[in-house]
């Protein structure tokens, strides 16, 4: 059975774009389809400043709104990475076998770097090493497939690459991950500014619909979003970003196709009601379920508690070979030690 590895990074609120670019094919088509581990990242929130007390908060809601979206304790995996060790022994390993060149061309590193420099911060280091974690993420669980959006493309083909040259060095040890795109709204812009995704680490945008907003602030933000000049309703990417967005929208929250919602509408006012009441649905039962978790923590705990055990049991025998291969002498309790090499 294919498995899929994917996880969301704790360094803002989820969004709208987070939900339907990603939580939502999660909870209705990946987990009855694969062998299914979705992971809080926390110890990717660390790589920029942060506030201790934040990650944590948000780390607990991600994983709450990750059950409240459907995920299936029972189908798939869910869990925190930091409740599992194997990521960090198996990164320290792929440190090992990526170079300092390759991690300063990641697109990612060089943008975020930047703009800690100007920002008159420093870049830390594990900024740098971070798509190596990302990448022991992936390997450790020997996952095939990894539903990433557009700006995680890089990350996972450099996951390929150290699983290829890992295993050309030391030994067959790696599945080859890919990365997969969904199909339908990959992409959820921001709403104020329609050419760039709508991504949860810079908070408080008045572009940004987060997956915990009240419905009237949906609406707000809704129609307040920025749309182009002209005046009928047409659906193109490129020369109208802003109508394209909210209409990408709509088609996702119903089901419908963005070009053919297009002919329906001749005014942009009509277009952003119904496109906020149909975000405001879409939201709603999410939300409700989210009440619900918060109400039990016990509950949420014991799921990420059985997840992480899950998780480490999956990815130990990987890691322990890939220690072994690589070099290191086995600990003096494994009854096998005279039979390696
Ligand atoms: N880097 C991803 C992001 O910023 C999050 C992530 C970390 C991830 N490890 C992963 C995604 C492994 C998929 C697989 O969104």
């Amino acid at each position: 059975m294919t498995r899929v590895f994917s996880g969301i990074k704790p360094s803002g609120h989820v969004t709208l774009g987070n939900y339907l670019g990603a939580l939502r094919r999660w909870a209705e088509v990946d987990q009855h389809q694969a062998e299914s581990l979705f992971c809080v990242v926390d110890l990717h929130a660390l790589t920029v400043e942060h506030d201790p007390a934040r990650v944590r908060r948000l780390s607990r809601q991600a994983a709450t709104l990750l059950l409240a979206a459907g995920l299936d304790p029972e189908v798939c995996t869910l869990f925190v990475q930091s409740h599992v060790d194997e990521h960090t022994r198996l990164s320290y390993l792929l440190e090992c076998v990526a170079t300092d060149g390759e991690m300063r061309r990641m697109i990612q590193y060089k943008e975020k770097a930047v703009r800690e420099r100007e920002r008159g911060g420093s870049v830390r280091l594990s900024l740098l090493t971070y798509p190596v974690l990302m990448a022991a993420d992936i390997l450790a669980y020997g996952a095939d497939e990894v539903p990433v959006g557009d700006d995680q493309v890089q990350h996972v083909e450099l996951a390929r690459d150290l699983a290829v040259r890992f295993n050309h060095r030391y030994g067959h040890t790696f599945v080859v991950p890919r990365a997969t795109r969904p199909q339908v709204a990959a992409r959820v812009m921001n709403l104020q500014e329609p050419t760039s995704k709508m991504g949860k680490s810079d908070d408080s945008g008045p572009g940004i619909v987060y997956l915990l907003d009240e419905p009237e602030a949906v609406r707000k933000k809704v129609l307040r979003a920025v749309t182009d000049s002209g005046r009928d309703v047409v659906y193109d990417r490129a020369e109208r970003p802003g109508l394209a967005n909210l209409l990408d929208i709509l088609a996702a929250c119903t089901g419908g196709n963005p070009e053919s919602l297009a002919a329906v509408y001749d005014s942009y006012g009509s277009l952003k009601k119904d496109t906020a009441e149909a975000v405001v649905e879409v939201l709603r039962p999410v939300q409700a379920r989210h009440r619900e978790l918060c109400a039990d923590p016990a509950y949420v705990e014991g799921v990420l508690r059985d997840g992480a055990e899950k998780a480490r049991a999956s990815a130990r025998p990987t890691v322990d070979t890939a220690c072994r291969a690589i070099g290191l002498l086995p600990p003096v309790a494994e009854p096998s030690l005279s039979a390696v090499r």
